[in-house]
């Protein structure tokens, strides 16, 4: 993949960025552990990972599917693919299948998957609808989608209050949308899902406060260090709003009265009737 194929994707492809991936995703398994539980996601189905990155909850899934079901992993960025494919190779693990694709342009035959989950992704997609009507049309009757996505990401906070932090946050927002992404993405999912036929069973929040020290705290501390010099590449934010945010979350790191309140992230479970 071309550097600027690899740009066209916000938070990019890097090596840092897959790192991050992996750690997020210890970080937030529980959280997608639940859903997939709710979900009803077993062993022996066919399930699809939509836009699976690196693969790190492609591999959880896979183990949870067991041997007699399967896993088909999306993903546009071939470096990311290539990395899941070493992890199934050193691991033994046989019932993925990995694609190569736009999500956007998915095909999957009528009725080939009981479930599909989409953590992370549809955020980014300037049409996310037509992920959705592929996704609706290929589940079976009684599939589940299971959506783990953003809903009023300028919600995310640190307490006491950080003028600083309130502008990186809107950096971040106004960066995603500057390439057709939608930080609210998860409030039209339902009404996106009923669209596409599918009916709305869920929608949760999650919520979770972060204290410094703990593993939590260093979700957005691995992010805004990746990402804070691609807003400033951007034009979102100055070099001199750089410095100062640094030493604003150094600051905070070691205050132990201090407190993030990570950007509400939405549970959306859509079943096909
Ligand atoms: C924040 S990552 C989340 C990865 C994974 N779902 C997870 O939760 O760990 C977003 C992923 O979406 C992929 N992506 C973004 N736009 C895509 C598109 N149009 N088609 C396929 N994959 C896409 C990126 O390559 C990246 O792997």
């Amino acid at each position: 993949m071309t550097k600027h194929e690899e740009r066209e994707y916000v938070l990019g492809t890097n090596d840092e960025e897959l790192v991050r991936l992996g750690f997020q995703h210890r970080v937030w398994g529980e959280q997608a552990f639940a859903l997939w539980e709710r979900a009803g996601f077993a062993p022996g189905q066919t399930i699809l990972d939509v836009g699976c990155g690196p693969g790190f909850a492609t591999l959880d899934l896979a183990r949870l599917v067991g041997p007699q079901g399967r896993i088909i992993a999306v993903d546009h960025s071939a470096r990311f693919l290539d990395h899941l494919k070493v992890q199934l190779a050193t691991q033994g693990v046989k019932n993925v299948e990995t694609l190569l694709q736009d999500v956007k342009t998915l095909n999957l035959p009528s009725g080939s998957i009981d479930g599909a989950f989409a953590r992370w992704v549809l955020c980014y997609l300037g049409d996310a609808q037509s992920v959705v009507s592929a996704v609706a049309k290929a589940l079976r009757p009684g599939g589940i989608f299971a959506v783990q996505d953003y809903f009023n990401y300028r919600a995310a906070t640190l307490a006491p209050k950080s003028a600083i932090f309130t502008k990186v946050i809107e950096a971040v927002d106004a960066s995603w949308r500057a390439r057709g992404g939608d930080s609210d993405f998860a409030g039209r999912l339902p009404g996106m899902m009923q669209q596409c036929g599918l009916e709305v069973r869920e929608v949760r929040p999650i919520l979770r406060v972060a204290r410094p020290g703990s593993a939590l705290w260093d979700w957005p501390t691995t992010f805004f260090r990746n990402y804070i010099p691609v807003l400033v590449e951007m034009g979102l934010l100055t070099p001199a709003d750089q410095e100062e945010f640094n030493s604003d979350w150094s600051q905070h790191s070691a205050d132990s009265a201090t407190f993030f309140c990570t950007p509400p992230v939405f549970d959306v479970i859509g079943v096909k009737p």
